[in-house]
């Protein structure tokens, strides 16, 4: 694995970006920070697995920059690269062409370089379903889904992905209830057979709102922090609920450990990182992702 962090100015020539490597930089994941990013140690055993004589590097990209970026890389001859926080949402400006479900939520997490133009994806949400389905064996059709912090990045992705896959309700739990109220607007209009419920954080009726859902989900950034608690209270969770926290760092988060004392069955989310980064591979190699390779790499680092 490569644990370089590289910046802007590296991207001048190939000379500063492989000196004292063997294989070329062929693919980055932008983010500022990005010295924490697990994808290098996904994408590289896959790169190496699939014999792609290529490094995945890790680029350190301040905020307004990401444009500059993307098209650096892509003078270098760079298949793609992987978007995170903060600039998911700037990167969709600089892509030629993206598809539905970036456009949908406004954020891109996966570009190609396409025939000198910048495609863009976003693999979060298809992520989250296959997620979903390899921890509890459930698909997204006709549940009743909670997303707690659904005005957020993760969660407008996750949110969009239950409203495409046929969920029955989606409670869009929020603690400033306007971005979710925009956001429930956006889906209703596209969604129209799945019914959606707006509801502040800090209201009284969250408990018996969640007691009626099967599936909640965490996807707010409260319980990033190791002295975090949860976004909700205790007595939202209940035994018939499956859990899911899209915090995989640390492993076990307040959200998780109260559902447990539920009883009710609970994963992280590493199932859903390891997803969006499978679904990226397969954008630049096509059929080619080595899901159980990338599984191990990524468990060497979490
Ligand atoms: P993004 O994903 O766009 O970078 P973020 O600032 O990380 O956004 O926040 C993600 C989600 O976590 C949001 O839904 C945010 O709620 P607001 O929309 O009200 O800001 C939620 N969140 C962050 N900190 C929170 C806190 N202390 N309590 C409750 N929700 C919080």
């Amino acid at each position: 694995m490569n644990a370089d962090v590289f910046v802007l100015e590296d991207l001048v020539s190939r000379k500063m970006l492989d000196a004292g490597h063997d294989k070329p930089a062929i693919l980055a994941v932008l983010g500022f920070p990005v010295g924490h990013s697990a994808s290098p140690a996904m994408h590289q055993p896959a790169l190496d697995a699939c014999g792609i004589d290529g490094r995945y590097i890790r680029l350190e990209v301040p905020v307004g920059r990401v444009a500059e970026a993307l098209l650096g890389l892509r003078e270098l001859g760079f298949v793609g690269a992987n978007i995170t926080v903060p600039h998911k949402f700037a990167a969709l400006d600089a892509c030629h062409q993206v598809d539905d479900e970036a456009r949908l939520i406004g954020a891109v997490n996966t570009v190609k370089f396409v025939d000198g133009e910048v495609h863009g994806w976003n693999t979060d949400g298809l992520g989250f379903a296959r997620a979903i389905r390899e921890e509890f064996m459930v698909d997204l059709r006709g549940q009743r889904v909670m997303v707690i912090g659904a005005g957020g990045g993760a969660g407008q992705a996750v949110a969009t992905q239950c409203a495409r896959d046929g969920a029955e309700r989606l409670v869009l739990v929020n603690r400033t209830l306007e971005k979710v109220e925009t956001l429930a607007v956006l889906l209703r209009r596209r969604f129209p057979a799945t019914k959606f419920h707006c509801v502040a954080l800090n209201d009284p009726q969250l408990e018996g709102v969640a007691r009626q859902c099967q599936i909640l989900v965490n996807t707010s950034s409260v319980g990033l922090r190791a002295d975090d608690g949860s976004p909700v209270d205790a007595n939202c969770f209940a035994s018939h609920h499956l859990v899911y926290d899209t915090i995989y760092k640390p492993p076990l988060t307040s959200f998780l450990r109260q559902a447990l004392l539920q009883q009710a069955s609970v994963a992280n989310g590493f199932s859903m990182l390891l997803h969006q980064g499978v679904l990226a591979f397969d954008i630049w190699y096509p059929g080619r992702a080595p899901l159980e390779i990338m599984r191990q790499g990524l468990r060497s680092v979490s």
